[in-house]
């Protein structure tokens, strides 16, 4: 991959931004953290928010070492093409039961935020002992909610649109193996 290297998805043009080295080598360094924060925790169960997330979600999940990690997903939408909705959509909730226990949420990208802290809450109102967020990204300058917990990320952005490695625009560009930023 090239510096001046360009894809089209859907309608857009995007330029190469993040490779799957530089992301590999995060992952295995916040799984590592994960791995050392979340010693001797019972049963921890890592919480992949669908669709974005899926890709990160096996990475970093196959980097946990915690011998009673579980995994488990859920599915949420917010987004609409290349910006928010404001509205979360819970499209498909959560079977385990989770009272008392160690929750890690495994996020693409926070942005505005509101995703995650809706989930927060509704997994602590639904007797989570601790939620601890790991996002592949966040957008620090797009944050709408103040203080929103983040406890583990890979890499800080700008507030520009992206693609690949699990990202979709418009449901597209989800297989891409790097991350790419829109033009
Ligand atoms: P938030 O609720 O505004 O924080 O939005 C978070 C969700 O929006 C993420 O889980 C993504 O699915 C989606 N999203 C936010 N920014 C991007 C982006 O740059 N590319 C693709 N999806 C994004
Ligand atoms: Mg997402």
């Amino acid at each position: 991959m090239t510096e001046s290297s360009t894809i089209q998805v859907s309608d857009r043009e995007f330029k190469s931004y993040l490779s799957r080295e530089q992301i590999q080598s995060e992952v295995q360094r916040v799984a590592s953290q994960i791995n050392a924060d979340l010693q001797g925790v019972e049963r921890p169960l890592f919480l992949c928010v669908l669709n974005g997330a899926f890709i990160f979600a096996a990475d970093l999940f196959r980097c946990i070492t915690l011998p009673q990690a579980e995994f488990t997903t859920i599915r949420l939408k917010s987004y609409a093409g290349l910006s928010t909705t404001g509205e979360v959509r819970v499209i498909s909730g959560l079977t385990e039961a989770i009272e008392g226990r160690t929750v890690v949420i495994i996020e693409d990208i926070v942005d505005s935020g509101y995703t995650m802290d809706r989930l927060i809450h509704q997994l602590l109102g639904f007797g989570a002992g601790q939620v601890k967020v790991c996002t592949l990204l966040r957008k620090p300058n797009a944050l709408k909610v103040p203080n929103l917990q983040i406890d583990y990320c890979c890499f800080e952005i700008p507030n520009d649109f992206i693609v690949g490695y699990g990202l979709d625009y418009n449901e597209q560009g989800r297989n891409l193996p790097d991350i790419w930023v829109v033009k």
